[in-house]
């Protein structure tokens, strides 16, 4: 039996039913589905959370960076460096939007994009930069920035799973650049289905993102370029009003939760995320790095914890990409070594006492049984 689901959606739409049932209500009566005061309502709110001027809802997270590619003018041949360790949707929207991902590898103990790395990647076809902020953790920024200037590379940050995370007190997608999100459900915000927005603070970015996602029309039936149908419906726009006013407090919840379980971690064989001062983590994934990590996996299963392996195959290893001639195997050292340790261990802001005590009573357990050796110190030299 299930005893910690790894997302519990039943839980947070309990806390929100009455308001929530209300609102969609309000859409099913007021009939209006596509665009419309509910969707723009929303984007004026996640601008104003965010802390930039404009926020374009889209369908995904995907086509938020597609999108943002197309606007920023990215063309076939140009080259994007992306991290080998995040979700396949980071380079596959580049790939979508006609540019070539370049895969660099990740930090070991930030497990984001290597900057220095990155800068050694550039070459005259090299276009932009895609830092993630994954599993919830803020980008230091300032290094990409630097990077940007001195060659000229646009920035396209991809926040699908950091809502709300601060870096230097900024929130995450308040630079004024592109900044790309996913309401995918089991987000930190999520939708009730698929949804997705970019936020910037320049009108000429704004100008070509509206125009992209509807079709390349500026107004009906005019079609300036080929664009995308890819709008943010009026029932999920209108879900997400509801749960946005929650959101900091889901976040201290996941950060406290968070807190706890890597005291509980210290000093073990299982090594727990670095946990960044102030609020620059939001714990979208709290990944644990383990020695017997399928062990783990299977033992912890065992005792109706779901977990989860965020992510099994480094992007440059995917049969997608090998088809298409990224790198082989040794060349992203720090991914390729995460990919077989690292565990997501329950992390929402709806976890009980009881529950995190089962996690990690149940952890504790393992660590006695299996005696798993330290996780391996991680090379940073390609093989
Ligand atoms: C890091 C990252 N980028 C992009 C995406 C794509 O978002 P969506 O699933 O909404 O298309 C996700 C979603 O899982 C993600 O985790």
């Amino acid at each position: 039996m299930t005893k910690i689901p790894f997302v519990d959606l039943k839980a947070q739409y309990g806390s929100l039913r009455v308001e929530m049932n209300t609102a969609v209500l309000n859409v099913l009566e007021t009939a209006y589905f596509v665009g419309g005061p509910v969707l723009e309502r929303f984007e004026q709110e996640f601008a104003a959370f965010v802390g930039a001027k404009y926020c374009i809802g889209v369908a995904n997270g995907t086509d938020a960076i597609t999108l943002a590619a197309r606007a920023a003018g990215l063309k076939r041949g140009d080259e994007v460096l992306v991290p080998a360790n995040s979700f396949f949707a980071t380079a596959e929207a580049i790939s979508n939007a006609g540019a070539t991902p370049v895969f660099v590898d990740v930090d070991p103990v930030t497990f984001h994009l290597d900057v220095e790395l990155a800068a050694k990647s550039i070459t005259d076809r090299t276009k932009a930069i895609v830092p993630v902020h994954l599993y919830g953790r803020a980008v230091e920024m300032r290094p990409f920035k630097a990077l940007a200037e001195q060659h000229n590379l646009i920035i396209i940050e991809d926040c699908a799973q950091a809502h709300g995370a601060l870096s230097h007190g900024q929130t995450v997608g308040s630079s004024g650049r592109l900044t790309c999100f996913s309401f995918y459900p089991g987000k930190n915000l999520g939708a009730y289905g698929d949804g997705g927005a970019v936020t910037t603070s320049d009108p000429e970015l704004v100008k070509r993102l509206r125009i992209l996602r509807e079709h390349g029309s500026p107004v009906k039936y005019q079609h300036n370029v080929v664009g995308w149908n890819s709008r943010l419906d009026a029932l999920q726009a209108a879900v997400l009003s509801v749960k946005l006013p929650h959101l900091h407090q889901w976040n201290a919840a996941r950060r406290d939760h968070a807190r706890r379980l890597a005291v509980a971690l210290e000093g073990s064989p299982i090594i727990p995320p670095a946990i960044p001062k102030g609020d620059e983590h939001v714990f979208h994934l709290f990944v644990v790095r383990c020695s017997q990590r399928d062990e783990l996996k299977h033992y912890l299963e065992e005792k109706g914890i779901q977990t989860g392996i965020h992510y099994p195959v480094p992007l440059h290893l995917t049969e997608a990409y090998q088809a298409l001639g990224a790198p082989g195997r040794g060349s992203m050292p720090v991914t390729e070594t995460l990919a077989g340790e690292i565990l997501s261990l329950p992390m929402y802001a709806e976890l009980s006492d009881e529950q995190i005590a089962y996690l990690i009573s149940s952890v504790h357990e393992f660590i006695h049984t299996h005696k798993p050796a330290e996780a391996i110190a991680i090379s940073t030299t390609a093989a």
